[in-house]
């Protein structure tokens, strides 16, 4: 059997990076759609923005001419908003429309390309970073919170719609992972030891250990998991 191909949004940095790592070791080939994706030689480096249709459309094209197929799309690509994206009424209408431009546009178009293809080999698996912040929210960030919950939700409709076609769609719900995304925050020893105490397993997670999560979902093991919310939060959401 030919190897099975997977597409990883946001493949540049932070958890998109140790899932590409990951998905290496376990045999795919790999494409990675980023604004500015390593020139990685085993690695299909695409420059694209997940929110621009066109370009979505284009780089999927180009993974179909390279590899033939796609059996796993790991729609990862996303940001947290600038900070001044922080309550509802304080949040600027082009700072929401940014986050959900990245965070839900992006997701959406990038299935929207790779399902048809799914489609027809009758097999793929549709694999959505949400975030715990699609369950609970997060105080002060209004625009992420609500972006996370519509991922979630995007992930479960995917899971309804094309499961008799063979396609499964699963969302991954990490708590904090220290990433580029996150050091800020990190770096700053009163907020480091604040989310530190809200997660019963005392620290926040490394992008290998979200990483490992998708792999398994990726490797067809847990083929009776389709329209889930795969959370790995140290404890974050039981508390
Ligand atoms: N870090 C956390 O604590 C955490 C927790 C829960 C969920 N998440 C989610 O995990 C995903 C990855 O986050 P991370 O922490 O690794 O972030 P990161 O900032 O380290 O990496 C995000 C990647 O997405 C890329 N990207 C951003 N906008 C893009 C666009 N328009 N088109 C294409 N690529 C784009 C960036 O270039 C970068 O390579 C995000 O969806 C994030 O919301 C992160």
């Amino acid at each position: 059997m030919s190897q099975r191909v997977a597409v990883v949004t946001g493949g540049a940095s932070g958890i998109g990076r140790a899932t590409v790592a990951r998905l290496l070791d376990d045999g795919f080939q790999l494409a990675v759609f980023d604004l500015s994706p390593d020139p990685v030689a085993s690695v299909l480096a695409i420059n694209v923005d997940v929110s621009d249709a066109t370009g979505v459309e284009r780089a999927t094209n180009k993974v179909i001419a390279e590899f033939g197929r796609i059996d796993v799309l790991v729609n990862n690509a996303g940001i947290s908003g600038s900070p001044q994206a922080t309550t509802c009424h304080e949040t600027p209408i082009l700072e929401w429309d940014r986050v959900f431009a990245i965070n839900v546009r992006g997701p959406f178009l990038c299935a929207r390309a790779a399902l048809p293809v799914m489609i027809r080999q009758g097999t793929g698996h549709v694999i959505t970073v949400a975030s715990v912040a699609g369950m609970v929210a997060f105080p002060g960030r209004c625009a992420y919170t609500a972006s996370k919950g519509a991922a979630l939700q995007f992930a479960k409709s995917i899971a309804v719609d094309y499961a008799a076609a063979g396609i499964r769609s699963n969302a991954v719900c990490p708590g904090m992972v220290q990433t580029p995304m996150t050091q800020w925050r990190l770096d700053i020893p009163e907020l480091r030891a604040a989310v530190e105490a809200r997660v019963p397993l005392g620290r926040v997670a490394q992008p290998d250990e979200i990483a490992d999560a998708i792999a398994v979902l990726a490797s067809n093991r847990l083929s009776y998991v389709t329209g889930a919310a795969f959370v790995i939060d140290g404890g974050w959401t039981a508390l």
